[in-house]
């Protein structure tokens, strides 16, 4: 199974911090943030990644990554990878950026994790769930303190599926995030032509989503210890460095 980790965006809620640098190589813990999600893949047995970021920062992410084996100064190996790089030319949105993977996946089922997603523990046990789904996708719920910054997924308790995926809702159907893990198949890259940009002139992973709903092949998990998007402002990026101080991450 292959990797995508999304590293583009502008990121206009962390201010001064990302005038000149991308968000994804600010420190976090002991380490640039990007290298949460690629040991997160890492830890669940996927190697081959292709990280996608916009162009202004690609070649810092080469300097800091290079071909995927990434030793430490203390000669400690930190990755062991094999990644290939593309550039996102405008921000056009994370399903426009899924679909600029088409040709590294094929037709291969594969996982991406957005570049600013942390996690207490491995994703492995829900990769090997998706490992044995047959196709369509799978994804990771969470429950934030406010729902409504996140995609949230109206479920239907009863018949444990969801009904809908909505971008950032004024008034959430649920308490539960989708966090920035989403288990596909190649399905997506025919949704990603379907689907139409968002008032903020994006393409959502959320209608992606939604196209896998109307197919009745959506899959969820509920994620269990902490999950944080670390794109959400600069204060929590210390406190998200304190939780993995304390606790660890992709345990
Ligand atoms: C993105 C997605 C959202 C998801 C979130 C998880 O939002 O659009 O559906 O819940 O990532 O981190 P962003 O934070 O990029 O605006």
């Amino acid at each position: 199974m292959k990797g995508i980790v999304l590293a583009g965006g502008t990121a206009t809620r962390l201010g001064e911090l990302t005038r000149i640098t991308n968000k994804h190589l600010l420190p976090i813990g002991d380490y640039p943030m990007i290298y949460y999600p690629l040991q997160a893949l890492q830890r669940a047995g996927i190697t081959e990644i292709c990280l996608i970021s916009g162009k202004e920062h690609a070649g810092r992410f080469i300097e800091l990554l290079g071909d995927g084996t990434v030793v430490d100064r203390t000669g400690v190996e930190v990755f062991n990878l094999d990644i290939t790089y593309r550039m996102q030319t405008k921000p056009g949105g994370i399903a426009q950026a899924i679909a600029l993977a088409k040709n590294f996946v094929g037709n291969d089922k594969f996982v991406v994790v957005l570049g600013d997603n942390i996690m207490e523990y491995s994703i492995a046990p829900y990769v090997k769930k998706f490992v044995e789904q047959s196709d369509g996708a799978r994804i990771l719920l969470w429950k934030p303190e406010n729902s409504s910054a996140y995609g949230v997924p109206d479920i239907d308790e009863e018949a444990k599926t969801i009904r809908q995926v909505e971008e950032k809702p004024k008034n959430p159907k649920s308490l539960y995030a989708v966090i920035g893990v989403y288990m596909l198949d190649s399905r997506v890259f025919e949704y990603a032509r379907q689907i139409l940009p968002s008032a903020r002139g994006e393409l959502e992973v959320t209608d992606l989503l939604n196209e896998y709903i109307k197919h009745s092949r959506l899959e969820y998990d509920i994620l269990q210890g902490w999950w944080r998007d670390a794109g959400q402002s600069q204060r929590e990026l210390h406190e998200i460095s304190a939780l993995i101080y304390e606790t660890g991450a992709n345990k």
